[in-house]
Parts: C-alpha cells; sequence; structure tokens
C-alpha cells in the first residue's frame, strides 16, 4: 500500500480527526499542517479567540489565510469570539470551509447561523461544559455539526472533563432522534486514553492539538497514536 493509499485509508475511517493548530509549532505552521494531513487528517480546526468571550487571544483570518495554499483539506473555523456575525465574511474571504459557533453568549444564534448559511458553508453549534444538551433541541435540526466542549475553552493542554460523557451520550441520542447527519464532535482533552471514552458515547469528530502537535516524536506519531487507539476500539 501506498503512502497516498494509507492516507486515504485513513481518512475514510469512521472517526475523524481535527488536528487543533493552536498546540502547533507557529513558525512551522505550514509544514505541520502538511504533516498532519499526510497522516490522515480529515479537517483542520482552527481556534480564533479574541481575549473577550474566552480569557485569551489566539488569532485572527490571516492565519486561515496563510494555511489555505499549503493543504487541500477543509479548514474548520471554531469562533470563541463574542460577535462571530461581524468577522463571518473576512474568514470566508481567507479560506474558511465551515464554522463552529458557540450556544454561550449569542442572543441570536438562529441569525449566526442563517448568515454562515447564506455563505454556503456548513455549520456546527458549540456547547461549554456547564451547557445542558437540552439547549439543542430548537436549533440540531438546523446545523450541520454539534460540538461537545470537553474542557473549559480557552487553551490547549487541558484535561479531559469526565463529566461531560453522559451529556455526550445525551447529544448522540438527540442527533440519532432529529438529525442523523449531523456530525458529533468533541474539543479539549483528547488524547490516546480519552479519544476511546468519547467515541464510546458517540463522538466520530475529535478535535485534538497537543496529542498531535505536541506529541513528542512529531505531527505523525501523534496522529499515529490516536488513530492506534481509536482503532483498538472500533475492533
Ligand atoms: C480550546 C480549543 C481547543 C484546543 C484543544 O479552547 O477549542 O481546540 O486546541 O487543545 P487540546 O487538544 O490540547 O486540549
Ligand atoms: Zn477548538
Amino acid at each position: 500500500m501506498n503512502q497516498k493509499q494509507r492516507t486515504d485509508e485513513l481518512r475514510n475511517c469512521a472517526v475523524k480527526l481535527a488536528p487543533s493548530i493552536l498546540s502547533a509549532d507557529f513558525a512551522r505552521l505550514g509544514e505541520q499542517v502538511f504533516e498532519a494531513e499526510k497522516a490522515g487528517a480529515d479537517r483542520i480546526h482552527v481556534d480564533v479567540m479574541d481575549g473577550h468571550f474566552v480569557p485569551n487571544i489566539s488569532f485572527g483570518a490571516t492565519i486561515v489565510q496563510s494555511i489555505r495554499p499549503v493543504t487541500s483539506l477543509p479548514l474548520e473555523i471554531h469562533l470563541m469570539i463574542s460577535d462571530p456575525d461581524s468577522f463571518l465574511e473576512q474568514f470566508v474571504q481567507a479560506g474558511a470551509d465551515s464554522f463552529l459557533v458557540h450556544w454561550e453568549g449569542n442572543n441570536n444564534l438562529y441569525r449566526t447561523i442563517r448568515s454562515i448559511k447564506q455563505f454556503e458553508k456548513p455549520v456546527g453549534v458549540v456547547i461549554n461544559p456547564a451547557t445542558p444538551a437540552l439547549v439543542l433541541q430548537e436549533i440540531l435540526a438546523e446545523v450541520d455539526l454539534v460540538l461537545v466542549m470537553t474542557i473549559n475553552p480557552g487553551f490547549g493542554s487541558q484535561h479531559f472533563l469526565p463529566m461531560t460523557l453522559g451529556k455526550i451520550r445525551q447529544v448522540r441520542r438527540m442527533i440519532e432522534e432529529f438529525n442523523p447527519d449531523c456530525e458529533l464532535e468533541l474539543d479539549g482533552g483528547i488524547d490516546a486514553t480519552t479519544a476511546p471514552l468519547g467515541v464510546t458515547a458517540g463522538a466520530n469528530v475529535l478535535a485534538a492539538g497537543s496529542a498531535i502537535f505536541s506529541h513528542e516524536d512529531g505531527v505523525a506519531a501523534g496522529m499515529k497514536h490516536l488513530q492506534a487507539a481509536i482503532n483498538r476500539h472500533e475492533i
């Protein structure tokens, strides 16, 4: 099997990996995104933080513009900012492929979702650890993905919160009932130990930052380690 066949095979497996570049080495960002793609990443997760919505600042649309030419993978933009609506257009122009927007702090979430759809981009709704699954009830039919935060958003390298597992199972049940095509993504503290827990609970997409980009043997090794843990579980 050549490298391309192996990459395609990894990408087609049921659980999709979305490396989060928050933990990447920014001096070698293009190279690291390329390595993640080669190792079978399904999409690249881009965490945008404004220092208001979460107590940290990351980066904006120019980073999306910079990595756009180095990968053919979809770029999913996780907006952790107070006013997502005002920034959608610049991210679309920079090359964004989909958006993840929080339920929290958005008085007009449905308007935000409509705006994203007007750009013809898939949209996911994100809920924080303390937010109950039930808030999704009115909006579930309108979205392509639900992302359950498995840490408090704002920083990479935090520990997975086991209290979210019951909610992940609940969201999976809601998806099966109301929108079976909807994806269920987890974000935060995903590693070789927690990935199988999340998948067992019903997730089919895992965002992971430090487990991939801070792996001591490099990006490809980080990807492989996660894939092996998931595959062991799937068997
Ligand atoms: C944090 C971000 C995450 C972060 C996860 O708010 O949304 O995507 O990169 O990092 P790890 O996988 O290291 O917990
Ligand atoms: Zn994220």
